[in-house]
């Protein structure tokens, strides 16, 4: 070997050398070596745990405005919510006295509610770290503390320290929120941004050494270029700490310039749809973070006092459709400065607990499908049963697409007997759901198989969908689309289909008039091959909803699914626009359909 190798030793040695360290660092980060079924392993209680509490809070509570986004004179994002001085936001923390903080009571709460893990912030974008940390930013002489954190305000205590001993008496899986963007941080983004790089990265190491065992890392995005961080080594002390950590998709995911070796890193662990119910997907984990209280200003992480919490309803169906789409929801409560839980969403959370005591073994351990969610509810599977979420029923049957397995029996969950029928030839089924067995919220059937369910069923799952339409839906066919590009519409006979989107700079408008001013729910007919394309669908000047396309098993496999709502306010002329996301992940897909349907806000 030697022999043919006529490299001087120092250089063999070198790269020996390399090859270690790189091999000790790809060890270390699980993202970078796992098999498929190691990760599977590392996320099984995630997979199951399906429902966690995400607290968004800090002295901006006090502000009755958005956390870190209420500051004035910021040195990222638009100009929305910029509403309190930045002196003035800065100086919030010298009267921050939660003093009826009580995360006991929090977390049984949360627990009685059925989450299983909970997702604390511990520092947002505005630089304020909740726990006394020993990692300095501002110098002695500046305006602000040099640790600006919890120790410099009148409350002594720890809420980190309270919140980890109360998730770990109670049993619940810890996640700490770090938001890697730093709006006051003196060094942030400045030169190579290194002195930022070795401030964060201390905390984030002080935040599992200090408070562990920490369960998960959920970040809040970062910008700019790749080689302004210092991202292996990150995980790399990350994993040091807890070789079974999570990491959310957020750790890198905005920066440009990804190497590929790299982009697992980027992923992380799952996808964080934001503020909206992710699209059916089994491939990938995911949770939809998803604010209780939302503000109509589109905030309401933090305490914000005009904030409209969601209905019970809307809450329950929420976390349902998660189950459904094979994720897990993140519900956000945003306690008052005083520390305490508001009254409406406290009273949302005790809502919620008799529904999942009674109806959690449709929820926890099981996997969305085998029926993709639709408008009629969804699908949740543990081996041989299958549960269906069903949202309010009528008289009318349910017929169920094709179930390759044989349906032994349908109740409901406290045992009783639901009428079926299902056809031996077809393999549809049949089935009309007494109003004894309707709930107001979700009505949940249990069927059992003769064998187990084997892989998720695409196309809609209720045969008499179609018919089903609600008066005033706004359908947009193919063939009525002005297109950009190499796109092209095929048709046959009633239906046609956007196809050769491979380029992901083509782009397809319909023209849209709004007679009748409400909301509606945006609804996509897909398919696609592989997963990662996110598309935009932009409905006039002021809405933009996104949606990443599900995978579907084949170009001919068509999924409908429900990506967001939109309301106009006025009888309009409008366009709407499907355009891609070019973030390097455009994946060719077809588009079938887009459906606006009137959204009853009696539902609520
Ligand atoms: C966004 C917001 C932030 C919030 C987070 C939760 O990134 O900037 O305020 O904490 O989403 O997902």
């Amino acid at each position: 070997m030697s022999s043919k190798n006529h490299r001087p030793f120092f250089l063999t040695l070198l790269v020996v050398i390399q090859g270690t360290l790189a091999a000790m660092g790809e060890q270390s980060t699980p993202q970078l070596t796992e098999t498929p079924k190691q990760t599977e392993e590392r996320l099984a209680w995630f997979r199951d745990a399906k429902f966690g509490l995400f607290i968004h809070w800090g002295p901006a509570a006090l502000s009755g405005e958005e956390i870190s986004w209420g500051m004035a004179g910021r040195i990222e994002g638009g100009a929305q919510h910029m509403k309190v001085p930045r002196e003035t936001y800065m100086n919030l923390y010298k009267d921050f006295n939660p003093v009826k903080f009580q995360p006991d009571e929090l977390v049984s709460l949360a627990k009685n509610a059925g989450m299983k893990y909970l997702v604390f912030v511990t520092k947002h974008h505005d630089g304020f770290s909740l726990w006394p940390t020993k990692e300095k930013r501002f110098p002695e002489n500046a305006d602000y503390p040099v640790h600006y954190s919890i120790a410099d305000t009148p409350y002594k205590k720890d809420p980190l320290r309270m919140v980890q001993q109360a998730a770990k008496k109670q049993g619940l899986k810890l996640g700490w929120y770090y938001s890697t963007r730093d709006w006051t941080h003196p060094a942030y983004l400045q030169g190579d941004n290194m002195a930022y790089n070795n401030y964060y990265e201390n905390q984030v190491e002080e935040l599992l050494r200090e408070y562990g065992p920490v369960d998960m890392l959920w970040f809040d995005h970062c910008f700019e270029k790749w080689s302004q961080y210092t991202i292996p080594r990150l995980y790399e002390k990350m994993y040091a700490h807890n070789p079974k950590l999570l990491v959310n998709d957020r750790a890198a995911k905005g920066l440009t310039d990804i190497p590929a070796e790299f982009a697992p890193l980027r992923q992380g662990d799952f996808d964080t749809p934001e503020n909206r119910m992710g699209a059916f997907q089994h491939g990938r984990a995911w949770e939809s973070c998803m604010i209780l209280s939302p503000h109509e200003d589109h905030g309401g992480w933090s305490y914000r006092p005009d904030a409209k919490t969601r209905s019970l309803t809307e809450t329950i169906r929420l976390l349902s459709s998660c189950v459904c789409g094979d994720g897990n929801m993140l519900l956000n409560l945003a306690p008052l400065p005083d520390g305490s839980i508001r009254p409406e969403e406290k009273a949302i959370l005790e809502g919620i607990a008799p529904w999942i005591r009674k109806n959690g073994e449709a929820i926890y351990a099981t996997r969305g499908g085998p029926w993709i969610n639709g408008p009629w509810g969804g699908s949740t599977y543990r081996g041989k049963q299958v549960y269906l979420h069903l949202i309010d029923p009528t008289d009318e049957p349910y017929i169920f697409n094709r179930l390759p397995q044989n349906i032994l029996a349908a109740t409901t969950i406290d045992g009783q007997e639901i009428p079926f029928s299902q056809n031996s030839k077809k393999g549809t089924i049949s089935l009309t759901l007494p109003k004894s067995a309707r709930d107001s919220h979700v009505s949940i059937i249990k069927l059992t198989l003769d064998k187990e369910v084997q892989e998720v069923l695409y196309g809609p799952a209720l045969a008499n969908q179609q018919a089903n339409d609600i008066p005033g839906t706004l359908t947009f066919h193919p063939r009525n689309a002005e297109h950009k590009g190499d796109l092209q519409v095929t048709s046959s006979g009633e239906s046609s289909v956007l196809t050769h989107w491979n380029n992901p700079k083509d782009t397809a408008n319909w023209p849209l008039e709004i007679d009748s001013p409400g909301t509606y729910t945006v609804q996509l007919t897909t398919s696609a091959t592989e997963a990662g394309s996110t598309l935009s669908v932009v409905l006039g000047k002021t809405t933009t909803l996104h949606t990443l396309v599900p995978r579907t098993g084949g170009e001919h496999n068509y999924q409908s699914y429900q990506i967001g709502k939109v309301t106009f306010p006025n009888a309009e002329s409008i366009q709407l626009l499907l355009c891609p996301n070019d973030d390097g992940n455009w994946k060719p897909i077809q588009v079938k359909e887009i459906k606006l349907i009137p959204y009853n806000s009696s539902h609520d």
